[in-house]
């Protein structure tokens, strides 16, 4: 279930690029971002990142509050005191063509709080709210 959430988001942001730039190829391309805490070679940091590759990045993971149906950082440490957002968002001075999405979800996330935030008009107001200010 919360593979599928994730791959729907993945095709809806596929979908919404595509709508954008229906007469060009896209290439979208997704940073898993605790590949940045494999150990050794396999370690993959926001520098990795090749920007002139993509027409669209998309950043995971960030989490919902079950609480205030809001989102939230679920690797705050890496997010934000590393400035991992921040210098992913930054790839597009590399690419002016690119753009950044960020997924919500995720395996460790689950279905169930999704559900519950999805059930009412007001639920998913306070997510809508909350979603519109952390892209600001
Ligand atoms: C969710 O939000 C509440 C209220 O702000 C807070 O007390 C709680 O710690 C948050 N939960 C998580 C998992 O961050």
């Amino acid at each position: 279930m919360v593979g599928k959430v994730a791959f729907l988001l993945a095709l809806a942001a596929i979908a919404l690029s595509g709508v954008a730039n229906s007469h060009e190829q896209e290439v979208v391309c997704y940073l898993a971002s605790w590949a940045v805490y494999r150990p050794g070679m396999g370690k993959f940091n926001i520098e990795d990142i090749d920007p002139s590759l993509c027409t669209t990045l998309i950043y995971s993971f960030a989490g919902l509050n079950e609480t205030t149906y809001t989102m939230m950082l679920l690797d705050p440490e890496y997010d934000v005191n590393k400035r991992a957002l921040e210098r992913f968002v930054n790839l597009k001075s590399l690419n002016p063509r690119l753009k950044v999405l960020i997924a919500i979800g995720g395996w460790t996330e689950g279905s169930t709080k999704y559900s519950a935030m999805a059930m009412s008009r007001a639920s998913r107001k306070k997510f809508i709210d909350s979603a519109i200010a952390f892209i600001q």
